[in-house]
């Protein structure tokens, strides 16, 4: 496919700067404020159905994996089902207990991902109930799929995803408002996230201005070998998507761990030479976080912060601005695909075609 550059240089660059219209897009049409909820068309899910779920397990490969971690997150946190996301080709092939109490859900841009597809496939064969999260309509995923919700981030060029991924996030949100409120998600919540996910658009606007100064801070990092990304509870997923940007386009070496792991091990490698980005909102979190900063700090590494106000412990904070905390990971990834970015181009990468990697990988 071969799509208008729309004036960019790159693809990705097109695509990081569509988001606040691709956001809007999977929002529209889908929000009911009489009743605080959300409906989502193609769920198949009648709300007695809904009730009995005991579990959610999602599916994805890459980039989508990070989006179902973030998925489960909302899901138990406003639904409180518990739930959580694994690599699709891992749950495969541990021959997994397939439960009929069990909502699975198949995450992926494509719809054609070979190992997403055979796990869809083996849930199937198996009598599961399985819905897609997907952006192409009509994939493969999406036709064998019980029901889902379409993700409207219009076409990813791109090989490393971007757009999919904040929306297919956006996506997972209303879907947990969906089940929320069918459950045991008040009417003041249910409004509370359906007025930050409103918020969305502008605020990732407001991020992309400050794409300028994100490019200074590539330049001073290019030179890293090696990148530590840490974040804790729901900062955790947005560091493990922020590495693999890295490494897909800059070929850096980056590694994520949850903050409180460090010193389990990471923080061996912690000096000047190894720089580390940290996930750090304003949440009942951000003490602790702060702690890790000092221990960082305490072995001269430097820190790079995305947070919601200065860090003092960090060398540069970028600010983001605040919403609601269940969804400040959309928005905290947002200037971390502009520094994958702005780092790859400062290396003279090919930021489209990274090497070795394709858009979708329909074989095994
Ligand atoms: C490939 C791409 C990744 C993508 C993954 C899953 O490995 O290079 O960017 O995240 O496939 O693709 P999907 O289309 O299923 O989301």
């Amino acid at each position: 496919a071969s799509y208008d550059m729309g004036g960019h240089d790159t693809y990705m660059h097109k695509e990081i700067s569509e988001q606040p219209d691709a956001v809007d897009r999977v929002l529209r049409g889908r929000i009911d404020d009489r009743f605080s909820t959300v409906h989502l068309g193609g769920l198949n899910l009648d709300p007695r159905e809904a009730r009995g779920i005991r579990r959610v397990k999602i599916l994805g490969c890459g980039t989508s994996y990070h989006a179902g971690l973030i998925g489960a997150s909302l899901i138990e946190g406003m639904a409180r089902i518990p739930a959580d996301a694994e690599p699709a080709s891992e749950f495969r092939y541990r021959n997994p207990v397939v439960d009929p109490d069990t909502l699975y859900i198949a995450v992926s841009q494509s719809g054609e991902t070979y190992d997403v597809l055979a796990a869809v496939q083996e849930l199937k064969r198996k009598g599961a109930r399985v819905l897609g999260v997907v952006n192409v309509v009509g994939s493969a995923i999406a036709r064998e799929a019980d029901g889902g919700v379409y993700v409207h981030a219009g076409p990813e060029v791109c090989v490393v995803s971007t757009k999919c991924f904040t929306n297919t996030v956006v996506a997972f949100a209303l879907l947990a408002v969906h089940l929320g409120r069918i459950r045991d998600l008040s009417v003041t919540d249910g409004k509370r996230i359906i007025e930050g996910l409103r918020r969305l658009p502008a605020q990732i606007e407001e991020i992309l201005k400050g794409e300028e100064d994100i490019k200074e801070l590539a330049a001073q990092y290019a030179d890293a070998k090696s990148m530590m990304f840490i974040g804790r509870v729901r900062g955790y997923p947005v560091a493990l998507e922020a590495s693999l940007k890295l490494k897909e386009i800059s070929y850096i070496h980056a590694e994520a761990y949850p903050a409180s792991e460090l010193k389990h091990g990471p923080l061996a490698l912690i000096e000047p030479a190894m720089p580390t980005v940290a996930i750090v909102p304003d949440d009942d979190l951000l003490e602790k976080n702060r702690a890790a900063l000092e221990e960082i700090k305490a072995r001269s590494g430097r820190i790079l912060a995305v947070a919601h106000r200065e860090q003092e412990k960090a060398d540069h904070t970028i600010i983001v601005p605040k919403n609601e905390d269940e969804l400040d990971p959309i928005l905290m990834g947002i200037p971390l695909q502009l520094l994958a970015y702005h780092t790859a181009l400062a290396l003279g990468r090919d930021i489209d075609k990274p090497r070795n990697l394709a858009k979708s990988v329909t074989v095994e």
